[in-house]
């Protein structure tokens, strides 16, 4: 288990880009697959997650061929043209392909097992195998959890679903499997969640039909998505947003970053809070917006996080906890209940690292209270526990710290971002 030692920083500045954005990475692959013909990837997020997604559908029959590191060609077979693999299939810890991919196998000929790493078998999985058993769909869970076996059938039907959570890992699956189905396929969200699947399919020629609280899918003849150019990974680049933000004299620009509005939730409550992020250059591409950020430092206020607002900042929460103890006054963050249920339960692991750190922070059942102190908090050791976010967490944490961070399994940045700590020390000024 690697440990690295970040130590204080004076500013960060300059320039640079961020890998290519995992959820859409996740998702050029698996719909590629599903679709007639190649499809090229440009931009690929190359990661420990989105080569298991790779893997897997390599075990499914489908050609990679991986023209550089972020581009890829992925050889399609058609909406219902998987194989049955000869082993169960390792989703590794890549949660958003253990629940993305029984949706699309939900509706294959053949006998498929998934299991993952010792976190993503912690996961709960009957989220998803609840709806798609409303589809007609063969599907059993272990308790709950991974391994899951799917029977694949041709016998799916379309529902309206009503989410009990927000997620849009499970909207992705259930829709996924209305490729296959019988009539069309409904999902209603308690609160809007990114809508990566959605804009892709519709890319590919879906009949994808949008409300403002539901999405619609009708069974597709064939997909064709031939192109797919990944925006730079908001949640990559959100640790140097933070940080840019919080460290006096900083001056940061960040290249081609993916802004789709229900993914920058954070831009929103850090403007709230006083920060200065100007957004220039914003163009589409592919159905998704992008644009550069010009990051100055700013000194925070606190702000409030409701539940309708979590899922548009979900992943980076941990990081607005960090802002949020160097922020003027108490912040909340409420309704944040499915933090408990990611990589690691981010409500313990944020606020017991945090508070090693000297942040002020209080863990509530469904988020946390932060007293925020305009300093620098003293720092120490933050413990990943295995959770990708929170070994970044701790990696700004300690840029902007009094004593620097011993980041404790920090390796574990390789599920999302391999280049993680040489970016942050590239952009570190004494
Ligand atoms: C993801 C959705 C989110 C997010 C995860 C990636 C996706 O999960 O936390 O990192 O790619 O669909 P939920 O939809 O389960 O909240």
């Amino acid at each position: 288990m690697g440990v690295t030692r970040v130590e204080p920083v004076g500013s960060v500045a300059g320039h640079i880009a961020v890998p290519g954005d995992k959820s859409v990475s996740h998702r050029a692959v698996l719909i590629g697959a599903l679709s007639d013909g190649e499809t090229h990837v440009r931009g690929f997020g190359r990661s420990a997650d989105t080569e298991s997604t790779i893997a897997a559908v390599g075990a499914l029959g489908i050609q990679v061929d991986e023209v550089a590191d972020d581009e890829l060609v992925v050889h399609g077979v058609g909406l219902r043209g998987l194989q049955e693999p000869d082993a169960p299939i390792d989703a590794g810890n890549a949660g958003t392909l253990m629940r993305l991919l029984p949706g699309i196998l939900a509706g294959q000929e053949g006998r498929f097992e998934l299991t993952g790493d010792d976190s993503l078998r912690t996961r709960p999985m009957d989220r998803i195998a609840e709806p798609l058993k409303r589809m007609g769909a063969r599907i059993e869970t272990t308790k709950g959890l991974p391994p899951v076996v799917i029977e694949g059938t041709d016998a799916l039907k379309g529902i309206e679903y009503v989410l009990p959570m927000a997620s849009a890992q499970v909207k992705s699956a259930i829709l996924l499997a209305g490729l296959n189905a019988n009539g069309t396929t409904t999902v209603v969200e308690p609160a809007p969640t990114r809508d990566h699947t959605e804009l892709m399919l519709a890319t590919a020629g879906a009949r994808i039909q949008r409300r403002p609280k539901s999405v619609s899918i009708d069974p597709a003849g064939s997909l064709h998505l031939a192109e797919v150019t990944v925006p730079g990974d908001f949640s990559a680049a959100a640790p140097f947003i933070v940080a840019a933000t919080l460290l006096a004299g900083s001056e940061l620009t960040i290249h081609d970053v993916g802004l789709n509005p229900r993914r920058t939730g954070l831009l929103d409550v850090l403007e709230r809070m006083g920060a200065r992020v100007i957004v220039f250059n914003r163009r589409k591409v592919g159905g998704e917006l992008i644009g550069d950020l010009e990051v100055h430092s700013a000194e925070l206020t606190a702000a409030d996080v409701t539940e309708e607002e979590v899922p548009r900042l979900v992943d980076e929460l941990p990081l607005f906890a960090l802002a949020a103890g160097v922020a003027r006054g108490v912040s909340h963050v409420s309704g944040a209940g499915e933090l408990r249920l990611k990589e690691s339960d981010r409500i313990e692991t944020v606020t017991e690292g945090l508070r090693t750190l000297g942040v002020r922070i209080q863990p509530r059942d469904d988020g946390f209270e932060v007293r925020g102190v305009p300093s620098r908090p003293n720092g120490g050791q933050m413990p990943s526990k295995g959770d990708h976010r929170i070994a970044m967490l701790g990696a700004v944490a300690g840029v902007v710290s009094r004593d620097g961070v011993e980041v404790e399994g920090s390796d574990v940045v390789a599920i999302s971002f391999p280049g993680f700590f040489d970016l942050l020390h590239s952009v570190s000024r004494r």
